[in-house]
């Protein structure tokens, strides 16, 4: 090439580029309305989204992985965690601490019943709002794992300190357990995990589910019990249909008398997608 083909070839590409730029932002533009839902921004959403602004959430969390990297990214949250924990939490963060787990604390910004609100839905809005895979990995609340970004099931049996597969009877792929364990960790929506571990003593949003069978067994015994179980199994059930039958003693699992744990299973979840979850955690004993 001569010095004239060089400039031609520089400034044809460069009007390409240019072209081809210009009209991938007009098209992104033109789908901005319905990737964000735009008619779902109702007052709450607007005002919610000036709560956050206000109370600068941005300098510890990030939305759509925009914002300070020093607390959990917030983009789903709503998906992992339902109103009434969030209601809860944000009205007073210290009351979900656990000095083992937490090292970075949220501190109380008093933020009022109007406020909380408003932030729900405007968080609410946000988890709804379809960011075509970004960010790619959000940092997840402890412990929180939402549907398809989970840890393999390898990965988590090594995290929760259980035996490797391997070392596990080998189940086709019809055993309930197999199917419940799944539901349990990637499919349910929101997914059982994102507020369950299943190793001792971790409670997140939930209790930990390990050896649930055990206590749900000495639960039933005692008289504060005013469910309808009669066994571990039954328990299980309950639990999953009507979270608010059983609540543990104190303030870290439910409020006014309503469990933190989403009631929405019942009718999201089919009969038989009840059975499997409760084969599979019956089997913690
Ligand atoms: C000074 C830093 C800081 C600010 C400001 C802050 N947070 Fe947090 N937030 C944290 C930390 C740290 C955690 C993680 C605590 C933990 O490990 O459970 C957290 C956790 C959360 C959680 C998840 C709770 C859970 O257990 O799932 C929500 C929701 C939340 N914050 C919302 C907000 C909102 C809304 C605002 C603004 C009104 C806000 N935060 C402002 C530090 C902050
Ligand atoms: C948003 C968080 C959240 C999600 C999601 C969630 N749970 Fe829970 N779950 C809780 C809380 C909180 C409790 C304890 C309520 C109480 O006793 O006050 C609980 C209690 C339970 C119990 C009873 C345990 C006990 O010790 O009493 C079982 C069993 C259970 N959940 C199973 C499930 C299954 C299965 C799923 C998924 C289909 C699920 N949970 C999803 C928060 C959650």
């Amino acid at each position: 090439m001569n010095k004239r083909q060089t400039r031609s070839f520089a400034l044809i590409s460069t009007a390409i580029a240019a072209v081809v730029f210009l009209g991938m932002t007009v098209d992104s533009h033109r789908q901005f309305p319905t990737l964000t839902n735009a008619q779902q921004i109702t007052p709450p959403v607007t005002r919610g989204k000036d709560v956050w602004h206000q109370y600068n959430c941005i300098n510890c969390h990030t939305l759509f992985g925009e914002g300070a990297y020093y607390a959990p990214d917030l983009t789903k949250i709503t998906l992992q965690r339902g109103a009434p924990y969030l209601t809860a939490f944000l009205k007073n963060p210290s009351k979900f601490y656990d000095e083992q787990r937490h090292r970075r604390l949220m501190p109380n910004l008093k933020l009022g019943d109007g406020e909380i609100a408003d932030l729900i839905a405007f968080l609410d809005w946000v988890s709804k709002v379809d960011n075509q895979g970004w960010p790619p990995r959000p940092i997840l609340v402890t412990g929180a794992s939402i549907p398809g970004m989970d840890l393999t099931v390898a990965q988590q049996n090594v995290a929760d300190g259980n035996q490797p597969p391997a070392a596990r009877p080998v189940s086709g792929k019809e055993d309930p357990i197999a199917l419940g364990e799944a539901l349990f960790r990637t499919t349910a929506t929101p997914v059982c995990s994102a507020c369950h571990s299943i190793a001792p003593g971790v409670n997140l949003a939930g209790p930990s589910l390990s050896g649930v069978a055990n206590r749900a067994k000495q639960v039933i015994a005692s008289p504060d019990y005013k469910g309808k179980a009669k066994d571990a199994e039954g328990f299980i059930r309950e639990s999953i249909v009507t979270p608010s039958a059983y609540l543990h003693p104190g303030e870290m699992f439910s409020a006014n008398g309503m469990s933190f744990m989403p009631d929405t299973f019942a009718k999201s979840l089919t009969p038989e997608q009840v059975d499997q979850l409760v084969a599979y955690l019956a089997s913690f004993q």
